[in-house]
């Protein structure tokens, strides 16, 4: 099997999709690995590292799609990207087709095997490529909130742990999963008064067992929502249907009640964002004001850290992409599960019912 690793393109990206370790491992397994100059090298991993094992860098990333038979990559491929992608090829990477109606298209048009990292699936159910990064995304997300609440920044000026005599910053956080918990941590961390709301009562149960009443725990409703959004300086949106596009659960009228300089940081932007009326922002321009609440919606946040995401998204991918070179894809695909669970689109159809929804193909 011939594995290619292209440079990321998507802005201010920094990860790599493998490591020299993971490069060795393939390579011991067989496979043949075709790496583009300096892919890794935003990471912390030289061209010489990866050519110690056993890869053979590469300067034309286009010779590298033409070759491989699997294309491994963490974002999702872009527009200049789209001419690269041969008929029927195979892709592993974050593919995010909920939100990606263009991209959906050109990967049938073309009969991709598509496998998207945020869809497989642990024996429990979880989703274990997609958790790294959440985790990552979920802690940055209070470090980057609160730059942004700084004065020169355009910010409200708070600081979210306040000193002894003033009021700590209002952190809340909907959504309780990978990413909310560890905002949620992060936020407890710096003195924050946090608040989280999920849907989940289980979810809850865990924070309020962990931080014994130093998180308050609420149920997400409109209600709920409502009175904790208008009094947030730093509102994180982190809910996720697996698959899906996000349910919008925060709205403008909500956001109206927020404090001028107050900070949103939509997390769950990559599936469309949660907060209503929410647009993508990027590593370049990462916010905007609107309503005089500044909005921080960029959906590759774990680029800020490339060494860390890098690290983090490779030991979690690294089974999957050692169970497809040793056992082919197909034969992967067919004894697990979870791995297939990942497959977005095959021979030309999308094969993950949530995918298929949201783009109206069902
Ligand atoms: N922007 C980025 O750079 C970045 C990086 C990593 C992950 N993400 C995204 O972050 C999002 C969250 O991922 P995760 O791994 O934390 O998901 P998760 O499944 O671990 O958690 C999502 C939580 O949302 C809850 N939820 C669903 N609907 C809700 C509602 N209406 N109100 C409140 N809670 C609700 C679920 O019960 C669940 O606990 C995903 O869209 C993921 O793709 C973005």
């Amino acid at each position: 099997m011939i594995i290619g690793v292209p440079k990321e393109i998507k802005i201010g990206e920094t990860r790599v999709s493998m490591t020299p370790s993971l490069c060795r491992r393939c390579v011991t397994l067989g496979a043949r690995v075709l790496v583009q100059k300096a892919a890794g090298i935003t990471a912390g991993y030289t061209d010489a590292e990866y050519r110690a094992a056993g890869a053979t860098i590469m300067g034309e990333p286009a010779r590298i799609w033409r070759a491989a038979d699997l294309i491994l990559k963490v974002k999702e491929p872009l527009p200049s990207e789209y001419p690269l992608l041969r008929d029927e090829q195979a892709i592993f990477t974050y593919l995010h087709l909920a939100a990606g109606a263009e991209l959906a298209k050109l990967l049938l048009k073309k009969r991709i095997l598509g496998i998207a990292y945020e869809t497989v699936e642990g024996a429990d159910g979880s989703f274990p490529l997609l958790k790294p990064m959440s985790q990552i995304a979920g802690r940055l997300s209070i470090q980057v909130g609160a730059y942004f609440l700084q004065s020169q920044h355009g910010g409200s000026g708070m600081l979210l742990g306040g000193i002894p005599g003033t009021m700590p910053g209002h952190v809340v956080v909907v959504g309780a999963g990978n990413s909310g918990a560890h905002a949620v941590q992060m936020a407890v961390g710096m003195g924050a008064r946090v608040t989280v709301l999920d849907l989940d009562t289980r979810k809850l149960e865990a924070l309020d067992m962990e931080y014994r009443g130093r998180v308050v725990t609420l149920m997400s409703n409109p209600a709920n929502l409502e009175n904790e959004v208008g009094d947030a300086d730093l509102l994180i949106g982190a809910v996720l249907i697996p698959a899906a596009k996000a349910p919008t659960v925060v709205t403008r009228k909500m956001i109206s009640r927020m404090r001028p300089g107050s900070v949103i940081v939509d997390i769950a932007i990559d599936q469309g964002g949660c907060i209503e009326a929410i647009r993508p922002t990027s590593h370049e321009k990462p916010v905007y004001t609107d309503q005089g609440v500044i909005h921080y919606a960029v959906p590759n946040m774990p680029a800020l850290v490339g060494r860390t995401s890098t690290m983090g998204l490779t030991q979690a991918t690294e089974p999957y992409v050692a169970m497809l070179v040793r056992k082919g894809i197909d034969d992967a695909l067919g004894e697990h599960q979870g791995l297939a669970r990942g497959v977005n689109t095959e021979n030309g159809k999308i094969i993950y019912p949530a995918v298929a929804k949201a783009l109206g193909f069902s």
